[in-house]
């Protein structure tokens, strides 16, 4: 594997002093590791943070999506619908728990699922849709929400890369049913590498999740006399519209709750100095009939990454260029999932998404990690500036 000056996967962003001290202070101090006061007030700190009353803290967001795919409680020939253009956990939770995907198209100038695509797969059976605010770009979640409401489906949130960003004033994550959340290594927020959240509109969905969350436990309702018997805790299988759910093990540890609700104090700063980044860099380059960027100056849009879509068939030639000449190591998200072997061996092989195979082809996705200096980002500017003049 080459060595570059400036990888892709760079970890998403430095940490403070004040959150060093966090961790190793907990690491000597804390009276619990997992299950205790960090974690409550996470939760506590995240609702408020979004404006909802439901926040429960996960391992990663992949979790979450397995927890979202298990609260839709599918029957027999339920579909749920995905874009193809997302990150595979976007998906493959929902087809373990039962339900048969639709795959839908994206808008071809947002990358992101609209409500006009999602009505095209909409049928009698569709039990959930799910949108992934993809790149940090929030998705028209009025108009989405107001469709799924005329069809009875439930709305699945995925705002893995799009913390803090907001639609119509409101902060995503707050117009579904369920909404999912990553802290991971590369996100705009990051708790150690791993870390989510599940946020859920109703009481329904958050009496279940606790015991679904941690193996079942939960306590006793039955006054005792010795508290150790018959049992320290009780288990239960959480039960949804009469069907058991299996439990899982997704806790989130203390230290990492604890950083999760210091780092929730900056998480928007964090967003408005990218999305500053973002627009400076963009509007820096030249000769953008070769480059064109999907350009928000608004809360709608945190640049967790920074995509173009590169026209004329130069997309692989300006890659190189930059990888072999510059040592900057650009990425192409994401292989349209029903391109994949896995999908098409579960019969997921066929889909008519034209804009999800064009976004594909020609998309351009540029190391854009807050931790990378002024002068990283701006030596990437400079030379993709001189390999779109020389192709
Ligand atoms: C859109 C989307 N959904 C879900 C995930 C899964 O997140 P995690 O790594 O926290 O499981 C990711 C991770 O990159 C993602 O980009």
């Amino acid at each position: 594997m080459a060595d570059y000056r400036i990888p892709f996967s760079n970890r998403s962003h430095l940490y403070t002093d004040a959150e060093i001290d966090l961790v190793t202070g907990l690491m000597r101090n804390a009276k619990s590791l997992t299950q205790g006061v960090h974690q409550q007030t996470l939760e506590t700190n995240f609702s408020e943070y979004l404006g909802t009353n439901y926040s429960f803290a996960v391992c990663n967001a992949t979790a979450a999506l397995e927890m979202a795919a298990q609260l839709c409680c599918f029957e027999d020939g339920h579909e749920v619908i995905v874009p193809a253009h997302t990150f595979t956990s976007s998906a493959y939770p929902f087809l373990k728990h039962g339900a048969k995907i639709v795959w839908a198209d994206i808008n071809l100038e947002t990358g992101v699922v609209d409500a006009a695509e999602l009505e095209k797969c909409i049928s009698r059976q569709t039990k959930a849709i799910v949108v992934p605010h993809l790149y940090g770009y929030g998705a028209d979640m009025v108009e989405i929400v107001e469709l799924a409401k005329a069809n009875k489906a439930l709305v699945i949130e995925d705002v893995a890369q799009a913390i803090g960003v907001k639609v119509a004033e409101r902060k995503l994550g707050t117009f579904g049913d369920i909404a999912v959340f990553s802290f991971h290594d590369q996100k705009n927020m990051t708790t150690l590498g791993e870390g989510g959240m599940i946020v859920v509109n109703n009481e329904r969905f958050a009496d279940v999740i606790p015991m679904l969350r941690h193996n079942g436990h939960c306590n006793y309702e039955m006054e005792r006399e010795d508290y150790w018997l018959p049992a320290m805790g009780d288990l239960a299988v959480p039960m949804l519209e009469g069907t058991h759910l299996w439990p899982n093990n997704f806790c989130l540890g203390e230290i990492q709750c604890a950083l999760a609700s210091e780092l929730l104090k900056r998480v928007d700063q964090i967003n408005v100095e990218k999305r500053k980044r973002a627009i400076k860099f963009i509007d820096g380059l030249r000769n953008q009939s070769l480059l064109q960027f999907h350009r928000v100056n608004s809360e709608r849009h945190n640049y967790h990454l920074l995509v173009a879509q590169v026209s004329g068939g130069r997309r692989d030639q300006i890659i190189r260029a930059l990888a072999y000449n510059y040592g900057i190591q650009c990425a192409v998200q994401y292989y349209p999932l029903y391109r994949y072997p896995f999908y098409q061996s579960v019969g997921l092989g066929d889909a008519f998404c034209p804009n999800t195979d064009l976004f594909f082809d020609s998309m351009l996705s540029i190391p854009f990690a807050h931790s990378l200096t002024d002068s990283q980002i701006e030596f990437v500017r400079a030379a993709i500036q001189e390999v779109v003049d020389s192709v």
